[in-house]
């Protein structure tokens, strides 16, 4: 996740000139599910709850994009692409240690937890909400979702 985040950030920064904080991103995609083995016990919302971790060490601007990692919450079509939008989104892009698309992602969740039809509707909502903002963050961007890739390391000569 934390790679594809820091792909679509450089992405947007270097190819727009976008003010996105593309440290901020990657931090908070390594981040982003700081709370789900506790939550697994717990049930609490592990979102929320990774907010609530890192804003106790003092990380108030990573836990406010870890706060809106599963539902993004208010965005606007039209503005910047905001690091919030990217981690959400690239949440979005990997199942396990997979990059997928959209659709083999949401697919995946209706699969696993859409068995009660207002649960597979909120997650079809999630998914419309999610391909608005795909359409956004490459409508600004020299290559296509399908081409997002990690970069991998530069190897040495051997
Ligand atoms: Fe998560």
């Amino acid at each position: 996740v934390a790679q594809v985040a820091r792909r679509v950030a450089e992405g947007l920064h270097e190819h727009r000139g976008e003010p996105v904080d593309v440290g901020l991103v990657e931090a908070a995609a390594l981040l982003h599910d700081i709370a789900k083995a506790l939550c697994f016990e717990t049930h609490l919302d592990h979102a929320a709850e990774g907010g609530r971790i890192l804003r106790g060490l003092g990380l108030e601007a990573v836990a406010t994009l870890v706060e809106r990692h599963v539902i993004l919450g208010a965005w606007d079509p039209e503005g910047v692409v905001t690091e919030a939008e990217i981690v959400n989104y690239a949440d979005k892009r990997v199942r396990n240690d997979q990059v997928v698309s959209l659709t083999e992602r949401f697919d995946d969740l209706i699969v696993r937890y859409g068995a009660r039809p207002e649960i597979e509707a909120r997650i079809r909502g999630n998914w419309a909400v999610m391909a608005a903002v795909e359409a956004k963050i490459f409508a600004r961007l020299p290559f296509t979702p399908a081409e997002v890739r990690p970069r991998r390391p530069a190897r040495g000569p051997r």
